[in-house]
């Protein structure tokens, strides 16, 4: 065999290893959640998001009754810690999702 044949050949084998190594990659994949509605009930990714409960029962406007925006939200709930007097703040199970209120909804609110 000459030594251009066997090189072509190397060369060849190459390309056809990157092209499938290139095209295996799931471009498809999303981070988008996926979000059913179905009987008053949303579903995120298979799991129900828990409603937000009455964190201040004598307060009109605490933390849980308005929702201002994600930052305020997060001011909480980016770590776990603990309030006095209040207790365990749970960190965020997911990712950052904007829109908080969508799928936790204020306890005055129901779908
Ligand atoms: C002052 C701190 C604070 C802020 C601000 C706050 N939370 Fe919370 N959050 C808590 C605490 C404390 C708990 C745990 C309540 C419990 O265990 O009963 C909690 C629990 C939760 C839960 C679990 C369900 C529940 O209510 O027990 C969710 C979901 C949640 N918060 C989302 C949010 C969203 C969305 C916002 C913005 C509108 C927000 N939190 C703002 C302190 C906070
Ligand atoms: C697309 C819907 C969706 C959005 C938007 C969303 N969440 Fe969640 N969240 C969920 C679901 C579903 C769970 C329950 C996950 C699980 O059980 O694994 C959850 C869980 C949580 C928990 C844990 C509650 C616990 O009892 O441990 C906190 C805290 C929380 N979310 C806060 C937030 C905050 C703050 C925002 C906005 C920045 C937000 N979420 C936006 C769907 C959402």
């Amino acid at each position: 065999m000459n030594k251009t044949f066997v090189f072509s050949l190397v060369a060849i084998a190459g390309i056809l290893l990157a092209v499938s190594a290139y095209t295996k990659q799931d471009f498809n994949k999303t981070i988008e959640p996926n979000i059913v509605k179905k009987d008053g009930v949303v579903m995120v990714d298979g799991k129900i998001p828990p409603q937000l409960s009455d964190l201040f029962i004598d307060q009109e406007d605490g933390p849980h009754q308005k929702y201002v925006d994600e930052k305020s939200c997060l001011k909480c709930h980016k770590q776990e810690m603990t309030i006095p007097g209040i207790g365990l703040v749970p960190k965020i199970l997911h990712e950052f999702r904007p829109d908080c209120v969508s799928c936790h909804l204020l306890p005055s609110r129901t779908m």
